[in-house]
């Protein structure tokens, strides 16, 4: 009998990647979305690739009497992986308690609800925004974290401390595993899911592959005057797939009763920095398409460098980044020409 996995924001960007993984590795991934960011389409397109539909149910997880609803007509849910979150780093500085409502709320329902009904494991998506600026480079899980840039990222860091005290309290049997992305890009290679945009895009590669389709005039590389190799950032940009194939990694070292602390954190990263211009050039090799940019000043809460020891995540959980920089940008190019 397939193992139930209870997938919150299911029909999100790394929500649906993961389905399809978690799909694929014979789990049976039940979905949860309020769709205030994504659409049922993505279920349909989710059957597409995968020859299966999963169950899904629209459900507001900020309502707790519709939150217990699911989790009593739904037994037997083994773990929980928990996407659902506002994500737009901009839009949080505009809307910072519907951000902290949204965030919180939504992870301190969930809990309740997986302690009333005994539900035991949950892997939360993270971020790296938890370490803001670092100290060293490359990035370990042990680093301090810094003060948020954003209250996007502190939702973030306020849910792993939540996390963190729900699993260390005494009558608690929670396992939890905490992933903290670096630069999650790229699109699924059937180009039948990956990141839809509303609006002008907020993050680099969608603005780049935009500006390849002719959709934007050019782009703006936010600061050329960094302490870095060539002046721009430099981040640590892994494949959507790579990202959604760690959480399978994560549910089977929780079913399997591998985990050896009840809290766990990993970076997903591929521990190489790229920059953005070295990004530009990269899509230029990787798709033919030239791109017109130009230089203008930093954005505001931008980290200089960032990315990932992955030394943890590689031993530990067993899993490793495997596309390229080039895969990534292909696939984004190859979505993007099918929107
Ligand atoms: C990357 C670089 C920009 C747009 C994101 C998410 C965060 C986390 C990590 C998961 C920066 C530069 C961008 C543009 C540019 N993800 N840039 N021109 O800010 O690193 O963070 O990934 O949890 O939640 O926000 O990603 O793609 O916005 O920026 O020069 O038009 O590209 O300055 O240096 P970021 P990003």
């Amino acid at each position: 009998m397939p193992e139930k996995v209870l997938i919150t924001g299911g029909l999100g960007y790394i929500g649906s990647h993961t389905v399809v993984e978690m799909i694929e590795k014979g789990y049976e991934p039940l979905i949860i979305d309020n769709l205030s960011n994504t659409t049922v389409e993505v279920l349909d397109a989710i059957e597409k690739i995968t020859g299966k539909r999963p169950q899904f149910e629209k459900v507001e997880m900020c309502d707790p009497e519709e939150m217990d609803r699911f989790f009593t007509a739904n037994k037997g849910i083994k773990a929980v992986i928990h996407f659902a979150a506002a994500l737009l780093v901009g839009e949080s500085v505009e809307k910072p308690v519907h951000y902290y409502w949204n965030n919180l709320f939504s992870t301190i329902n969930l809990l309740k609800s997986m302690k009333v009904h005994g539900v035991k494991n949950i892997v939360f998506s993270s971020s790296c925004t938890v370490y803001g600026n670092p100290d060293t480079l490359p990035v370990d899980e042990q680093a301090p974290f810094k003060p948020a840039a954003s209250p996007y990222g502190n939702t973030k860091k306020m849910c792993e401390d939540i996390l963190r005290d729900a699993t260390a309290a005494a009558a608690s049997d929670l396992k939890t595993i905490s992933l903290r992305y670096f630069n999650p890009i790229g699109a699924h290679p059937t180009s039948l899911i990956g990141e839809v945009q509303h609006g002008e895009p907020h993050h680099l590669v969608p603005y780049i592959t935009e500006t390849a389709m002719g959709k934007r005039d050019s782009l703006k590389v936010f600061g050329g005057d960094y302490d870095t190799r060539d002046g721009s950032c430099i981040r640590d940009y892994i494949h959507v797939v790579d990202i959604a194939k760690a959480h399978v990694y994560a549910i089977e070292r929780q079913l399997e009763s591998k985990q050896k602390q009840d809290y766990e954190v990993f970076n997903l990263g591929t521990g190489n920095g790229v920059s953005v211009l070295e990004m530009i050039h990269a899509f230029t090799n990787a798709t033919g398409k030239e791109i017109n940019y130009e230089i203008r000043p930093r954005r505001p809460g931008d980290v200089e460098a960032v990315y990932a020891d992955t030394k943890l995540a590689n031993e530990e959980l067993g899993w490793k980044a495997e596309l390229s920089v080039e895969d990534m940008l292909k696939s984004a190019w190859d979505w993007e020409q099918k929107q």
